[in-house]
């Protein structure tokens, strides 16, 4: 099948490399003429592990090219998706979906037979038809169907996530869109992955469903974290305790600094517009958004209680500012109301991440940012680990010891053991955990 993946960001990108590695023929378009040219010569804008190696593959095997003409992408192609960018619009929090719309306005233009165009960038419930109605409004006579197909990938691990999905969801009633649908994912439900077929409209808010229930367990056990703290429990222990009962899960259960990253802050804050337009609110999600945003101040005032009560003229050093390990994605990342509220106190900030630094430094000021862990805990007061990257599990603790001003280590990951960390002489705070010492 000829596929053109209109949006050559984070999800148009990696769905067209996995598209393409099942043999497919898939065109990238993107309006941005510079990220082209880089793609062109191998160079891939974005940090994915795997993901530069399967585009060079494939552009090798003449399955994938990249292109900044959107007439010449779509014009033989059998589908085509739209993986453009919807951000929060300012001020309101809904979707932003300016970039959908135009790219169903060029589409339109563009195609010159039966077309299934599939919108795979989360859009809120009933963008399909509004696609739908400005494809026919631009062009009457054009032959195409509008199909949902939200994708669950997840940044890091998205190469597998496409290509061994728990389910791939559509939302079509148009029985030739189902046949164009099911014959690109073939490879996938050959591998018994799930192909769901629903209304569009029920595609588009499961995907929204999906993230608000992560966002939802996330923020369940952050809270069941802060009472574990107050009564003496372990919320890792609780965790474990709840996960094994199938009907909850293991997953999605770790207590951290509050979820960030380009999808669940933004997808429940759309959720939360939408459900109160049409006069449904969803109260659970409001509040998920509400206490997920207290959360990373009351992970600054840790800090600080862990210093005694005031960071003014402390040096704190950071380990992580990603919103999680392996990417260098800086969106909505606790880190950057941590150290704000940190700095806001009077901290001076010396920060550490292994892909994330060049990102910090668009959001954050006045960071020094250094080249390795053991930089950023020298001479510190404070050591704050934000985003459990593996390499700061192994880290040589007692020469961190050793460097600090003071030996207050800040775990906000839970990536450390309070025993060993106390035997080590740290004082030593976490997520959900009394220290040895408050016992
Ligand atoms: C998420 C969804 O998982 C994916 O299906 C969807 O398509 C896009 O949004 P992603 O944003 O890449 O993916 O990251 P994810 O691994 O889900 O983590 C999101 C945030 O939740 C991170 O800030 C992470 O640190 C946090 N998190 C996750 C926790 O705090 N605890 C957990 O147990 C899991």
């Amino acid at each position: 099948m000829r596929i053109a993946m209109i949006g050559a960001g984070y999800v148009g990108l990696v769905s067209g490399a996995c598209f393409a590695d099942f043999g497919h023929t898939v065109t990238c378009v993107d309006t941005h003429a510079g990220k082209i040219q880089a793609l062109k010569q191998g160079e891939i804008p974005i940090y994915e592990p795997g993901l530069a190696e399967l585009v060079a593959s494939n552009v090798k095997a003449e399955r994938l090219d990249f292109t900044t003409s959107l007439a010449e992408g779509v014009a033989d192609a059998d589908a085509v998706f739209i993986a453009v960018g919807t951000p929060s619009r300012r001020g309101d929090g809904h979707a932003d979906l300016s970039y959908v719309y135009q790219a169903a306005r060029d589409i339109a233009g563009a195609i010159s037979r039966y077309t299934v165009v599939v919108t795979k960038s989360t859009v809120p419930v009933g963008t399909g038809d509004e696609v739908e109605r400005i494809i026919r409004e631009t062009r009457a006579e054009a032959e195409f169907a509008v199909v949902s197909n939200p994708e669950f990938l997840r940044e890091g691990a998205a190469i597998t996530d496409f290509k061994r999905p728990d389910r791939i969801v559509v939302g079509t009633e148009d029985e030739r869109a189902r046949q164009v649908m099911t014959e690109l994912y073939r490879p996938l439900f050959l591998n018994q992955s799930p192909l769901l077929f629903t209304s569009r409209r029920t595609a588009e808010l499961t995907k929204y469903a999906a993230n608000a229930f992560l966002a939802t367990k996330i923020t369940f056990i952050n809270e069941i974290a802060d009472l574990c703290e107050q009564v003496g429990g372990n919320v890792q222990d609780v965790a474990r305790g709840i996960g094994l009962d199938n009907r909850i899960g293991s997953k999605f259960l770790h207590a951290g600094p509050g979820y960030g990253g380009s999808c669940f802050p933004k997808d429940t804050l759309a959720l939360m517009k939408t459900a109160q337009d049409y006069g449904a609110p969803v109260r659970i999600v409001e509040t998920v958004v509400a206490v997920n945003d207290q959360r990373k101040r009351a992970m600054a005032r840790k800090v600080t209680e862990a210093l005694g009560g005031s960071v003014r003229g402390k040096t704190v050093g950071v380990l992580g500012l990603t919103f999680k390990p392996n990417t260098d994605d800086m969106r909505d990342a606790p880190s950057i109301a941590i150290i704000t509220a940190l700095q806001d106190g009077g901290a001076v900030i010396k920060a550490h991440d292994p892909e994330g630094i060049e990102q910090a430094k668009l959001v954050l000021d006045n960071v020094t940012y250094v080249d390795n862990p053991y930089h950023a805990a020298e001479g510190a007061d404070a050591l704050v680990i934000v985003t459990e990257w593996d390499a700061f599990r192994a880290l040589d603790l007692k020469r961190i010891h050793g460097m600090m001003a003071q030996p207050v280590v800040i775990d906000l990951r839970n990536i450390y053991r309070p025993d060993e960390m106390e035997s080590l002489g740290f004082r030593y705070s976490s997520i959900g955990r009394r220290t040895v010492a408050d016992a």
